[in-house]
């Protein structure tokens, strides 16, 4: 596990925006796990200024999104701040500003007459594929990837999850209460990869910042394996593992001083 931290938000965001780019390079038409929540905006920023100044190539760039609520759909009549589809998140965000075709768009369809039927039409679609080179992700209050909450089993493959109490908290304060939208009207299901369909990945990148996150993260990466923190999977993937924090993010870590030293010599000697 590569884990790297950086000074603030802006350099984890342009780190992680050159580990996708060079993946992007290497491999014109790679697949790549996209992610939701606020983490990755800085990152998704970054890539749509490479693409519009140095020309980063998303022609043949296909997309798999990890999670998407049950019951709602990508509305663009409806002002920004009033669609909380994740769809409508990723149009916004990277996929309106850079030159990916449509058709190589996955997202799961959180208004399907058939969510479980789409679960596994998802889950024949990234095998078909080639399966994920570069999967991001973020890391939920809860310790969460996708929408995997505590006591999903780990092996898990795509599926139809309630969310928690937590997740409900963090999503009302992060969305619904700045659009003026009821509790009661927040999605309480949503479609997820599961953490046995994100640990098919090749390369994983997970990006976290902020003390808000301090605590969570140490018990992903030095506390034990669990289903009550479903990211701490993260200890049992056999590729590439990138995780980038920012100081922040990284405060509560016992053993931060040794993968600062672990990063220091693997750029000294170009490992
Ligand atoms: C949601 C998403 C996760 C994301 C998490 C954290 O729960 N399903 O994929 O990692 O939010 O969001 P934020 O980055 O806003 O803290």
């Amino acid at each position: 596990m590569d884990i790297i931290i950086k000074e603030d938000y802006a350099q984890l965001s342009r780190y992680a925006a050159e580990i996708i780019a060079s993946q992007i390079k290497s491999k014109p038409d790679c697949v790549l796990g996209l992610a939701t929540g606020s983490t990755p905006i800085g990152t998704y920023q970054e890539l749509v200024r490479m693409h519009k100044e140095d020309g980063l190539d998303f022609s043949q760039v296909r997309t798999f999104n990890l999670d998407e609520y049950l019951g709602v759909r990508l509305d663009l009549d409806k002002p920004y701040h009033m669609d909380q589809s994740y769809a409508r998140f990723m149009y916004e965000e990277l996929f309106k500003h850079i030159n990916i075709k449509p058709e190589n768009i996955h997202i799961p369809d959180g208004q399907a007459k058939d969510p479980k039927g789409v679960c596994q039409w998802y889950e024949d679609a990234i095998r078909n594929a080639g399966g994920i080179d570069l999967q991001l992700l973020g890391l939920g209050g809860d310790g969460h990837w996708g929408f995997n909450e505590p006591g999903t089993s780990l092996g898990s493959r795509t599926s139809v999850v309630a969310l928690t109490k937590q997740t409900l908290d963090d999503n009302y304060e992060a969305f619904y209460k700045k659009a003026n939208i009821a509790r009661a009207q927040m999605p309480h299901f949503a479609i997820t990869m599961g953490i046995g369909t994100i640990l098919d990945a090749k390369n994983i990148l997970m990006i976290v910042n902020g003390s808000r996150k301090a605590a969570v993260v140490a018990k992903c990466l030095e506390g034990p394996v669990t289903s009550q923190i479903t990211a701490s999977a993260i200890q049992l993937h056999s590729g590439g593992i990138t995780v980038v924090l920012d100081e922040a993010a990284a405060s509560a870590l016992a053993n931060s001083d040794h993968y600062r030293h672990v990063e220091s010599m693997k750029r000294q000697y170009g490992l």
